[in-house]
């Protein structure tokens, strides 16, 4: 098993969510972030006065899946989360190594699979 975790752009998020569904990836969890990148910081002038901001809102995105699922999991990112422009985010991949659903107490990689039949919420 695998973390996918990504920083990524607000607008990215409503593409990779419905493909990563459509594709039988429902569940994942997202926070949102503050963070920055090579760039440093946005320069502008408030009152008069210059500031700089060095952090820029991201939403990150977190989804462990079976390792035979990272790449569709990252391409699904990286298709959906490129503008072109400085600032489009990162993907890491993590290892895991173990899960477990609370509510039966399975473990291992099979409870990463969808649930059956059910179109459920969380
Ligand atoms: N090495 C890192 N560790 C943790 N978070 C990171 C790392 N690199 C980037 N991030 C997160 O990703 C966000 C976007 O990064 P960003 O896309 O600006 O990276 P970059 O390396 O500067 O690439 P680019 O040249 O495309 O801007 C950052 O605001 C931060 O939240
Ligand atoms: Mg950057």
């Amino acid at each position: 098993m695998k973390m996918v975790v990504a920083y990524i752009r607000h607008e990215a998020f409503e593409p990779i969510r419905t493909e990563l569904l459509e594709l039988g990836f429902p569940s994942l969890t997202i926070t949102e972030v503050k963070g920055s990148g090579r760039q440093k910081g946005i320069t502008e002038r408030y009152r008069g006065a210059e500031l700089t901001n060095y952090l820029r809102p991201k939403i990150k995105l977190e989804c462990v899946v079976a390792d035979a699922d990272v790449q569709t999991i990252v391409d699904t990112i990286l298709k959906h989360g490129r503008t072109g422009a400085v600032g489009d985010g990162k993907v890491f991949v993590l290892a895991v190594d173990e899960a477990y659903r609370v509510r039966t107490g399975e473990a291992g990689e099979e409870i990463l699979q969808t649930h059956p039949g059910a179109a459920s919420a969380a």
